[in-house]
């Protein structure tokens, strides 16, 4: 009998579990869910725009949905459109790739004011994200602090950094492009609650900073004094870039990244918005950030909160509120429900990671087979059915081709590599011809 097993994500470590299923040389059909009509996740939603190689890993996952077997449900979001019970009646198996979709809190006073935002939110919104194409960014503000040294902090940075003529290249979103044009950003704040060592950004991304156009870099000398990063090889690239950075003398450019260490946000305060972060001064103790009594007012009129993603719980799957992930043991909830990607192991790491992740997760699938028992209804004809009679307009992977066709068609008119459809529906009623 074949195998039938409902992905729901089909972000990178959805592709990879697909990917891993198809591998195990069983006879196997697997639907992919995912709640928008494009695939990919974060590939798409999150690897930042003028980030293009990186982009190209879709190539891969192209790869993978072309399999015979393979079906891809976009526009239909599990937990609202279909209960978790339904759909495991239709499958041996469901493997929840969904994500780590929403934000993790400071839990400062402040941290909700105007123009505090997410990074999440800045990220989706640069990206064409149909959820965060109603935030409004007041870029008129000179001074930007963003709380958090990880990649993520550093792609904000830098795509505020950056020139419109750097971003040409890029797929970012018109209204995003257009912001950004009239952007009066000068000065950005990036900041580490701990010290060089500690910094969760990579060398590639920190050293790219230092070669933006009309962006300098300020690493203050002092703040390497004493850095010792033993055999800790991402600690001792990133030390020589930041070395190397701190020596560097101002151009004298429009804008200028600061890079903070040992400073933790204590308060975000302001009146109709941001106006300044109060700022703790931290000293380490066995790496950790203490707070030492010294305190230092920042003046900003935009946060960005850089500090991690956080998993959204699903009706009808248990969850584990403080990690923000469905909790596992090596991928297995129970026998027929699976979770891999960064439901799994919390919000951290690249791409690649994903797919050891999923891997290892499809091995407890397959050693549970002789006693999965969930499915009831072995026709993914009659799942139809019942999407259509509850008005739900399934996206097929034919459909998303159309859909990246056409954005790629408006990316040449535009000369970039895409212009993305940035709302469902424009997605739907492009794809049922009432454009
Ligand atoms: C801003 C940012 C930039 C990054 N840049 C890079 C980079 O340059 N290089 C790199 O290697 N890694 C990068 N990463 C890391 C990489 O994106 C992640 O490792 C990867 O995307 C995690 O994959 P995932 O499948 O677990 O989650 P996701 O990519 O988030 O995919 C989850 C999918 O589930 C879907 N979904 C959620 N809920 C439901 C539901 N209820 N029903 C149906 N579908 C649902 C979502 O729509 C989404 O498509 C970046 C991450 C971020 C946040
Ligand atoms: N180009 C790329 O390859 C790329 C681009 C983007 C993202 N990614 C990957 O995606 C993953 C997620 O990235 P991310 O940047 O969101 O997460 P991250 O790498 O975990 O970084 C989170 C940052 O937030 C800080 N932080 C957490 N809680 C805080 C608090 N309460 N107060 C102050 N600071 C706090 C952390 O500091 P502490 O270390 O002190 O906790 C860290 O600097 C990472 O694996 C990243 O490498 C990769």
């Amino acid at each position: 009998m074949t195998l039938r097993v409902a992905i729901i994500g089909a972000g990178p470590s959805g592709m990879y579990a697909a990917d891993a299923l198809f591998k195990l040389g069983i006879s196997v059909e697997v639907d992919a869910f995912d709640r928008l009509p494009t695939p990919y996740g974060l590939l798409r939603g999150g690897v930042a725009p003028d980030h293009q190689k990186m982009k190209s890993v879709a190539k891969y996952y192209d790869r993978v949905a072309s399999h015979p077997n393979f079906s891809f449900f976009g526009n239909v979001k599990i937990g609202r459109d279909l209960s978790v019970e339904e759909l495991r009646s239709y499958y041996d198996a469901c493997i929840f790739t969904c994500g780590a979709e929403t934000d993790k809190k400071l839990g400062i006073t402040g941290e909700d004011l105007p123009g505090s935002f997410a990074a999440t939110e800045f990220v989706g919104w640069y990206n064409g994200h149909p959820d965060f194409q109603n935030r409004v960014f007041d870029l008129s503000q000179e001074r930007v602090a963003i709380i958090g040294q990880g990649n993520v902090a550093i792609d904000v940075t830098r795509i505020l950094a950056k020139t419109p003529q750097e971003l040409a290249s890029s797929d970012i979103s018109a209204a995003a492009m257009d912001l950004l044009l009239k952007s009066k950003v000068k000065d950005i704040y990036l900041i580490g609650r701990r010290g060089p060592i500690q910094a969760a950004f990579t060398k590639m991304e920190i050293e790219e900073l230092g070669h933006l156009e009309d962006c300098d870099v300020v690493v203050q000398p002092k703040d390497l004094e004493n850095c010792d990063p033993g055999d800790n090889h991402k600690a001792q690239k990133n030390l020589e870039v930041l070395r190397a950075l701190s020596v560097k003398p101002r151009e004298g450019k429009s804008k200028c990244i600061h890079v903070y260490f040992y400073r933790s946000p204590l308060e975000i305060q302001g009146d109709a918005s941001v106006k300044n972060i109060v700022l703790g001064i931290n000293r380490l103790e066995n790496s950790n950030a203490v707070l030492t009594d010294e305190r230092e007012d920042l003046n900003v009129g935009l946060v960005f909160r850089s500090v991690g993603y956080y998993g959204v719980p699903i009706p009808g799957v248990i969850f584990d509120e403080k990690k923000g992930v469905i909790p596992n043991v090596i991928g297995r909830v129970e026998p027929g429900l699976y979770v891999s990607g960064w439901i799994k192991r919390g919000p951290s790491g690249v791409l690649g990671s994903n797919k050891p992740d999923s891997t290892e997760t499809v091995q407890s699938l397959l050693s549970d087979i002789p006693i999965l028992t969930h499915c009831k209804n072995r026709s993914t004809d009659s799942l139809i059915k019942l999407l259509k009679s509850r008005h739900v307009t399934v996206v097929t992977f034919s459909d998303w081709q159309r859909l990246d066709a056409e954005e790629q068609r408006r990316g040449q008119e535009a000369g970039k590599p895409r212009e993305k459809f940035t709302s469902i529906t424009d997605m739907l009623s492009f794809l049922h011809g009432e454009n």
